[in-house]
């Protein structure tokens, strides 16, 4: 009889703990990604720079029109437009610099030519 009482009381208990671990990792986890991100030296530059979206609308000519589109309304590549309503600007300089969705190459541009790609890019 006294098992059958305190049985629930420690499942109960052992759920909780473990619902608590789990969000405890899921925490530790995001704050992680957070603290890697912005310790990115180069992002650290780029987001402590002022853009010139004019410069930045000249390098995406250059360098992104050619599958984005000059107007960035997409070609071989996606439309741009209202493309940082769901890219954060850590997401935008990561896409631009880092080659991982081909066929759009890696480019490396330096943190103020960066800023300025990202200003114009934000005011699509
Ligand atoms: C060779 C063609 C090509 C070039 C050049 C290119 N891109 Fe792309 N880009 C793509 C393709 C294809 C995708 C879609 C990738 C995917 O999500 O799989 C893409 C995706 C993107 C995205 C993400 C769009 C979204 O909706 O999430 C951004 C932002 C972007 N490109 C910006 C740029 C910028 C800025 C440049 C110039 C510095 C550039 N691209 C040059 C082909 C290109």
């Amino acid at each position: 009889m006294d098992n059958q009482l305190t049985k629930p009381e420690i499942l109960i208990q052992r759920i909780a703990l473990i619902v608590v671990a789990i969000v405890l990792a899921i925490l530790v986890g995001v704050l992680a990604v957070r603290i890697v991100k912005h310790s990115d030296p180069y992002v650290k530059e780029v987001l402590s720079l002022v853009g010139d979206w004019k410069q930045g609308n000249a390098i995406f000519q250059i360098n992104c029109a050619g599958c984005h589109g000059w107007q960035a309304n997409g070609r071989v590549g996606p439309s741009l437009h209202g493309v940082s309503k769901h890219k954060s600007p850590y997401g935008l300089i990561h896409q631009v610099v880092s080659g991982e969705t081909p066929p759009m190459p890696k480019f490396q541009p330096s943190a103020q030519e960066m800023a300025d790609l990202l200003s114009y890019l934000e005011k699509l």
